[in-house]
């Protein structure tokens, strides 16, 4: 058995979580979420949870236990799944995906959509929305009136927080510092020291709370999903699961975007064809869409 992790806060005593603790922890975090907590991030999940346990006047990861699986214990879930998500981002992250979209994608998404076509963009764990806005500005770019077409973004998270940030499209200097400087100029405005995302940007993108590994409330089909670095925090048959859940909302010719260091499985492949840097054409098979197998 491991020797407990411990935190000590500010003059109160010392917080620790045990094997057995930790254990149901990254239980429930996992069914939650398809979160995959390692042991070796003990001491993450001790420190990100300390302030928590504080705020609720809990001694221990015990009790905190008892009050996550009790049954009117859903709100402490989800604030649980705030406090261990990862969610780092930023504007133009990869940038070559957003060249891809310019170059290679959307002229002719935007021909099909002046051709009367509804267009619809995923952005699967959009964290603070960076990355929907950063879609949303390449758009723009080729297509100043696209909100008057039917080409919509839809921006999901597990976490209720990061999508309040990124419903305010308020951004600071350090936040925005990757928006390339034409693209500042046009779509942002200087407000109260905080860079304010364009009225026409926001009019294309909807941000919604969804659980990747739940039922997801939303019609597609969907033309380009992007869903980068969030299944890097899921087990294989998780990603797995998840990989032909898209292949079954995609339509053929329709494109998936992942994170750099993650991979299409094997039996997701056989749906998707390799296009650029972890950028997939959607090209043969047909995945039912109830169970993902073809
Ligand atoms: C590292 S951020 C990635 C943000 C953006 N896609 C990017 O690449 O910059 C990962 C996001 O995935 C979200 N996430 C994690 N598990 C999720 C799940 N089960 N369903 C939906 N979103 C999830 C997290 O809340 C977090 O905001």
């Amino acid at each position: 058995m491991n020797a407990p992790v411990t935190t000590a806060m500010n003059g109160t005593p010392e917080l620790s979580i045990g094997d057995r603790e930790f254990a149901a922890l990254a239980k429930l975090v996992h069914g939650e979420s398809g979160i995959v907590l390692a042991d070796a991030k003990k001491g993450l999940v001790v420190s990100r949870l300390a302030r928590r346990l504080r705020d609720l006047g809990l001694r221990s990861f015990g009790e905190y236990c008892h009050l996550l699986q009790a049954e009117d214990g859903a709100d402490e879930r989800s604030k649980l799944i705030s406090a261990l998500t990862t969610n780092v981002t930023k504007f133009y992250r990869e940038d070559h995906h957003f060249r891809s979209l310019e170059e290679q994608i959307f002229p002719a998404l935007i021909a099909r959509a002046r051709g009367g076509d509804r267009i619809r963009i995923w952005s699967a764990g959009c964290s603070t929305g960076e990355e929907p806005y950063s879609i949303a500005m390449e758009l723009l770019e080729l297509c100043s009136d696209a909100a008057k077409l039917d080409i919509r973004i839809l921006a999901t998270d597990i976490d209720p927080q990061v999508l309040a940030v990124a419903s305010t499209g308020q951004y600071t200097e350090t936040a925005s510092a990757g928006i390339p400087e034409s693209r500042r100029a046009r779509y942002t405005s200087l407000r109260n020291g905080r860079y304010e995302m364009s009225s026409a940007l926001r009019e294309l993108i909807t941000f919604a709370p969804l659980n990747l590994v739940g039922q997801w409330p939303i019609r597609g089909p969907f033309d380009v999903i992007f869903c980068r670095n969030v299944v890097i925090y899921f087990d294989a048959a998780t990603q797995e699961r998840l990989w032909q859940r898209f292949a079954g909302l995609i339509p053929v010719g329709g494109h998936l975007f992942i994170g750099h260091s993650e991979r299409l499985g094997r039996s997701a492949e056989r749906f998707f064809t390799t296009t650029g840097i972890t950028q997939y054409r959607r090209t043969h098979g047909s995945p039912d869409p109830t169970t993902g197998a073809s």
